[in-house]
């Protein structure tokens, strides 16, 4: 019989916290007093935080055992989280790690929940603002419209469409799909750390739930989200979706050969059947489409998502060349007349953007590889 408690280790990020760190903590120690089958660990992770921060922690850790602290210079949300891992890991020999903001928005009473799911033999447990009974009463109108905006993003261009909370700082993730040569190899040193842990917890087929919080007002300071996390987020996006280049190189494959299809029906329509420049193109269009989606689904991505219908498929494929062709002709638009682009090298633009998001929002998508549900 397995007699060993479980280490369980809070990461903690913490820039300018000092107002909050400590509330924060001794929340978690309540909380974890209560659990008999867990040693809990605290693991504050800060940035030289100019406001003294690092002072009030050195406090509590005379008075709390097994609250640690390892600082750094500023690098960013993500950077603190793949130090705060690694330590985790390696010195504090955690089987389950949690990560939390240390600004009191994370509900501590929560815990529990959280490690239910756990016992219950999941990998990785989400406090999900986006599932029933889930919110974000706090949010202005554009945090709430950019979260959501981000959250589809990495929804289906990431292979995580299941999952409706994709950026959330609040989770729970079983360590052994933490080992030390899978967080390094995630590049990003901001947010957008969230969504691709997520990405790459769910690639290493982590079973995953998630659970409604309320994600509450910052008991003091602002938040840290700045513009160039937000950037950041946003050029990591097609990286979420790349995970294999074989799959790009034969989807282009196809999408050459419907270039073909699509001139040779044209051409047999208008040359030789009699019908007019107006009609053909639709029938010699839709004929392309159609073989490129057969194509795909019995050679590109063969075997992929079998759970689902072809009908299902063949709905999504359409949708989805109708918004690459949109995000083509908004492309080529803002090109032209914002800024005065030759028409030519505008719509290449627009072309090659619309053929790369109709592949990674297909491959992650309509042929996604895990389904969790
Ligand atoms: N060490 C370190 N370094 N900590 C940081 C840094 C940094 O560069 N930037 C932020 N933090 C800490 C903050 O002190 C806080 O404890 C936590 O990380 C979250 O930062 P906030 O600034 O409070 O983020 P937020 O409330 O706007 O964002 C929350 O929601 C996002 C999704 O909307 C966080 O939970 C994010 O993780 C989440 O992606
Ligand atoms: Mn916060």
């Amino acid at each position: 019989m397995d007699i060993r408690l479980k280490n369980v280790c809070f990461v903690l990020p913490t820039y300018n916290e000092a107002a909050n760190i400590e509330t924060t903590i001794s929340n978690i120690h309540r909380i974890g007093n209560t659990l008999n089958k867990y040693k809990i660990f605290i693991l504050v992770v800060d940035d030289n935080s100019p406001d003294g921060t690092q002072k009030v922690v050195k406090r509590l850790i005379k008075k709390y055992k097994n609250l640690e602290m390892i600082t750094g210079h500023k690098q960013g949300l993500g950077n603190a989280y793949k130090r705060g891992f690694e330590f985790a890991l390696t010195y504090l020999k955690a089987d389950i790690v949690f990560q939390m903001d240390s600004d009191g928005q994370h509900d501590a009473r929560l815990i529990p929940r959280f490690l239910n799911y756990i016992e219950q033999g999941f990998d990785l447990i989400i406090g999900s603002r986006f599932v029933q009974g889930g919110s974000t009463p706090d949010f202005s109108l554009w945090r709430k419209f950019l979260s959501k905006l981000g959250n589809l993003l990495v929804r289906y261009v990431g292979g995580v469409s299941s999952i409706k909370d994709c950026t959330s700082g609040y989770r729970c993730i079983k360590a052994d799909f933490l080992k030390r040569e899978n967080i390094r190899s995630l590049s990003t040193t901001g947010y957008s750390f969230q969504s691709e842990l997520l990405c790459e917890l769910n690639a290493q087929g982590a079973k995953t739930v998630e659970i409604p919080i309320i994600f509450n007002q910052r008991v003091s300071g602002e938040s840290k989200l700045s513009l160039k996390d937000q950037i950041e987020f946003l050029l990591n996006i097609p990286r979420l979706g790349f995970r294999n280049y074989q799959d790009f190189i034969r989807y282009s494959l196809v999408g050459c050969s419907g270039v073909f299809i699509n001139m040779g029906i044209y051409f047999l329509l208008t040359r030789y059947v009699g019908l007019s420049q107006y009609l053909s193109p639709i029938i010699s269009i839709e004929c392309a489409v159609l073989s490129n989606f057969f194509l795909n689904n019995f050679w590109t991505f063969q075997g992929r998502n079998l759970k689902e219908s072809l009908i299902m498929k063949m709905i999504k494929f359409h949708s989805i060349a109708g918004l690459s062709g949109l995000t083509n002709y908004v492309i080529f638009l803002s090109l032209l007349v914002g800024f005065s682009t030759n028409d030519l090298i505008a719509n290449l633009i627009g072309i090659a953007v619309g053929a790369v998001l109709n592949y990674l929002i297909n491959s992650n998508w309509t042929w996604r590889k895990f389904d969790q549900s």
